[in-house]
């Protein structure tokens, strides 16, 4: 038996594309390695989006360079596979491999050169590859990922993700249905649906309202998630099949990348501070307690201490419930490359404090006032230490509960007793007994 062990770095698309990978490695007969020790294949599935995360990888390689023996092949696939292609070849001696997300189904037969000692690189876009055929080898468990649409067409002006992932493409509502149908027969009740601009998903006859109604439709289906939607495809029939699908989870992840109309249309995002809010409230509207996350970028090209005000000020206008944070990364190939006004690092960095510090603090008292709401929660795992499950609400915050792990995958309603700022633990919720 063949071993291959992968590394995934950055967003959940990788962790799918990686399961991918698993199912194009196991009709080869590989099978799963948990360490690098003595595989027969080390692959490292790679984000692009900004460098600190192409340096980690870079570092990484190294190290898992030790591991090579003769005979078995180093990999570098995904997003900085497809952006820096032979570079790599160049950059770390022993890869053997270097294979954009278009490529996967082309594994065994780059695998075959590299066992004939060549180097090979395949990074084509092929608008065309959804996967179809190729069963994802998953971790089991609760939930899943089902990816609904690859690239990505929008342009924003600081990310390379068009460049590494390609042109916009969804896959067909029925071939979607038919997954999530296989999975929730499998036993899994969450499923969240991925793509770049998820909530554009088009496959020329259904749109995303019909994608929510349809998953939504399937039996065993309790809970739908998805990420990452662009603001302004929330149309009103979207936000209209959120309200009507009981499994449309209580919480979206909505990135705003800033808080300037100003530098939003640096970024070429496609809406105003004042449609975003517009966005939130219908939202809100729709679907009462509803939670919301966001992405933040500071020190993008330009941005002057009141656009980072206008940031902050966006941050508790739209009252966030929380906020994934960055600073500006330059990446080659990007639009955002040709402005010129450079925020200084160390004014970047400063920002990115300050706006922590600001997400944190709203977070914090947020949390502590939900303390003592009762919620359903979904039990989908050991939590990382201690012996507690970690459960997750419809609004997504992460409980964690004192429950044995044959109640994984499991429903349970708990109260919230405690808060760290960020994670909840709850207690099993027993209702007062009505006095007969
Ligand atoms: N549409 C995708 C975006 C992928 S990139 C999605 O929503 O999943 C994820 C986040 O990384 C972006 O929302 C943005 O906030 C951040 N990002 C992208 N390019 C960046 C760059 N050049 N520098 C810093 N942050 C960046
Ligand atoms: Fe990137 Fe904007 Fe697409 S953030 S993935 S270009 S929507």
């Amino acid at each position: 038996m063949k071993r291959v062990y992968i590394e995934t770095y950055g967003c959940q698309m990788n962790v799918a594309d990686t399961e991918l990978i698993f199912g194009v490695l196991g009709r080869e007969g590989y099978l799963r390695a948990d360490s690098p020790e003595g595989a027969d294949l080390l692959l490292v599935n790679t984000c692009a989006v900004r460098d600190n995360a192409e340096q980690r990888v870079i570092g990484r390689m190294g190290e898992l360079q030790r591991h090579k023996r003769p005979g078995s092949v180093l990999g570098v696939v995904g997003c900085m596979a497809q952006r820096l292609g032979p570079i790599l070849l160049e950059r770390v001696p022993k890869v053997d491999l270097v294979v954009g997300p278009d490529g996967y189904r082309n594994l065994p037969e780059l695998l075959g050169h590299a066992h004939a000692g060549q180097r090979t690189v395949d990074v084509e876009y092929r608008r065309w590859e959804h996967y179809e055929d190729i069963p994802q080898v998953r971790e089991p468990g609760p939930t899943a990922f089902v990816t609904v649409q690859r690239g990505c067409d929008y342009r924003c002006t600081f990310c390379i993700v068009p460049t590494t992932r390609g042109p916009e493409r969804s896959r067909l509502l029925a071939d979607v249905i038919g997954e999530v149908r296989e999975l929730a027969a499998g036993g899994t009740s969450e499923v969240t649906l991925l793509g770049q601009t998820v909530n554009s998903y088009h496959d020329g006859t259904s749109d995303f309202a019909d994608l929510l109604i349809a998953v939504g439709a399937v039996d065993g289906i309790r809970r739908i998630r998805f990420t990452s939607p662009y603001p302004t495809d929330f149309t009103p029939r979207v936000i209209d099949a959120m309200v009507q699908t009981p499994a449309v989870c209580d919480h979206v992840h909505l990135p705003v990348q800033s808080g300037s109309n100003s530098v939003l249309r640096r970024m070429s995002r496609r809406y105003t501070r004042e449609r975003y809010l517009e966005v939130v409230d219908a939202l809100r509207t729709g679907m009462p307690g509803i939670t919301i996350s966001t992405d933040i970028i500071v020190g993008f090209p330009g941005e002057t201490d009141d656009e980072f005000a206008d940031t902050i000020s966006m941050v508790r206008e739209a009252v966030f419930d929380d906020a994934y944070t960055f600073k500006y990364s330059v990446r080659d190939g990007t639009p955002a490359v040709k402005i010129k006004d450079h925020v200084d690092d160390a004014v970047a960095t400063t920002r990115l404090e300050t706006l922590i510090d600001v997400v944190r603090d709203q977070t914090r008292r947020r949390n502590a006032a939900r303390v003592g709401e009762v919620h359903e929660v979904l039990v989908e795992r050991p939590a990382k230490r201690g012996d507690l499950m970690l459960t997750r609400t419809r609004r997504n915050y992460v409980v964690l509960v004192d429950l044995p792990p044959a109640a994984i995958g499991e429903y349970r309603t708990v109260r919230l007793t405690g808060t760290t700022g960020s994670t909840f633990t709850g207690a099993l919720y027993q209702p007062a007994l009505a006095v007969l």
